[in-house]
């Protein structure tokens, strides 16, 4: 005889599990629970929980729900608060980092919309296209190094190197280092987690993070230098030119270097790591995308929906609120689960399956929506499309090696740490990338 389960884990415990390493393999059970319980009230905080699907999309667009840390008694109360971590940069290589200023991803309109109209041309869809040969070159190239050295480890070899490569190059930054940057912005998805939110404690690592983001902040600092003494036809160029032009100032030119390093690498190593991952574990989906390329839109989309790169925003009430019934006081913290809200059935159907093959495009919320809608979304669906394309089409019947799963300790970036495949080979780049059609 079985013994029913009894679920005696209260909503709070919930919460606290999601921040547990061990939640990592699976948190989406979690998630559920707390879509359920939603709204969850964490005690003695300013903090509610919110996970189904039309309350976070609610929040996203109502202008009362701001990225301000201010607005935010949590922040207010020394608990912490969730965002870029607050430390002043000291003097560092030969000029002085700039001081330590909030990036546009955490401002709200009007200043919001000026600072983020700036660098939006260069992520239009448009602009996007123009690297897709840069990106295609990019990814035979290190599928080429994979191949010479017999291995394929997908994180480090392939999902990692890809996208801080491209949003380097987009910057204008030197690749050679790429490691470099890759262990620093890594270390700065840590700041964005909830620990303070739900915990009241700070993440762990709070020292190695600080000295990252100095070491970046002083990176960027004197990048800005050169360019002025020297531009080029790159992005940080472009806001150097902008700040001449009274367009914003230099910290705010760092920060937002800072920021589109940060969000164009972390974000979409994990929609890549997490998609070679289901589609290692469904060869039918593989096979999907090597018949018909154009599959590969659809998978990317599959990707974010099941298995979300940011599982979780914030957004503090400015004002008192109503979220969908829910009274939310001034200053509290909304936490939006947003990667429980991409299987809530009442607004995804079948939302626990992958399948690139849906008659319509799944609809998610791993973008975001409204003000702050991911800038780089044109070029994360990009590189991802054109990996799992390739992916497809070069390796050949990839497997995940025996042993568990190794997730990093982050909750908010979740990702893997490695995927180490084998493989029956890895066929040379004369495969053509478009497949011709029967
Ligand atoms: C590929 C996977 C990606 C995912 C899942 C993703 C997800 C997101 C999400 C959810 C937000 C909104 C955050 C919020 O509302 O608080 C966001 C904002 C942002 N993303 Fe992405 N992102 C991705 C790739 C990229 C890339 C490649 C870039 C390139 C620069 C980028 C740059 C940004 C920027 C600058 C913002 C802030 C926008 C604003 O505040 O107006 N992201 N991203």
């Amino acid at each position: 005889m079985t013994t029913p389960h009894i679920d005696t884990e209260s909503d709070e415990q919930t919460l606290l599990r999601i921040l547990s390493p061990r939640a990592r393999g699976c948190p989406y059970p979690l998630y559920e629970k707390a879509r359920r319980a939603e709204p969850v009230w964490v005690e003695g905080r300013p903090v509610v929980v919110f996970g189904s699907y039309e309350a976070c999309r609610s929040v996203l667009r109502d202008p009362r729900a701001s990225n301000e840390r201010r607005h935010a008694l949590l922040y207010a109360a020394g608990g912490g608060a969730p965002g870029e971590a607050d430390v002043a940069g000291g003097p560092e290589g030969a000029v002085a980092p700039v001081a330590e200023i909030p990036s546009f991803l955490f401002m709200d309109p009007p200043r919001h919309t000026e600072l983020r109209r700036l660098v939006s041309h260069a992520f239009s869809p448009r602009a996007v296209l123009r690297l897709e040969p840069m990106i295609k070159e990019l990814i035979d190239d290190l599928l080429d190094e994979a191949a010479a050295q017999g291995t394929l480890e997908a994180i480090d070899d392939f999902a990692s190197p890809l996208p801080v490569t491209v949003i380097c190059r987009v910057l204008g930054i030197d690749t050679g280092e790429r490691n470099w940057y890759r262990t620093r912005s890594a270390l700065l998805g840590e700041s964005v987690d909830p620990y303070p939110a739900f915990a009241g404690t700070q993440t762990p690592g709070l020292a190695e993070r600080v000295r990252a983001e100095r070491e970046l902040t002083a990176f960027f600092t004197r990048l800005v230098a050169d360019r002025r003494a020297a531009p080029r036809e790159d992005l940080v160029s472009a806001l150097v030119r902008a700040q001449d032009e009274g367009g914003l100032d230099e910290a705010e030119v760092v920060t937002t270097c800072r920021l589109l390093l940060n969000a164009g690498h972390e974000t979409t190593v994990n929609l890549v790591g997490n998609g070679l991952l289901a589609l290692t574990r469904a060869p039918d989906q593989l096979d999907l995308i090597r018949r018909d390329p154009g599959a590969a839109d659809a998978a990317v989309e599959e990707i974010l929906g099941l298995d979300p790169p940011l599982q979780l925003v914030h957004r503090h009430a400015r004002t008192d609120m109503d979220v969908l019934g829910t009274h939310v006081p001034r200053g509290t913290t909304m936490v939006l689960l947003l990667a429980a809200a991409n299987r809530d059935e009442a607004a995804v159907a079948d939302a626990g399956r992958l399948d690139a093959g849906r008659a319509t495009p799944r609809d998610h919320l791993s973008f975001g929506l409204g003000p702050h809608f991911c800038l780089g979304a044109p070029l994360g669906r990009l590189e991802a499309r054109l990996a799992f394309t390739r992916f497809a089409q070069r390796v050949v019947a990839p497997r995940l090696t025996a042993g568990p799963l190794r997730y990093r300790r982050n909750v908010v970036l979740r990702g893997l740490d490695a995927l180490p495949l084998d493989t029956d080979g890895i066929r040379d780049r004369s495969v053509p990338w478009e497949t011709p059609r029967p």
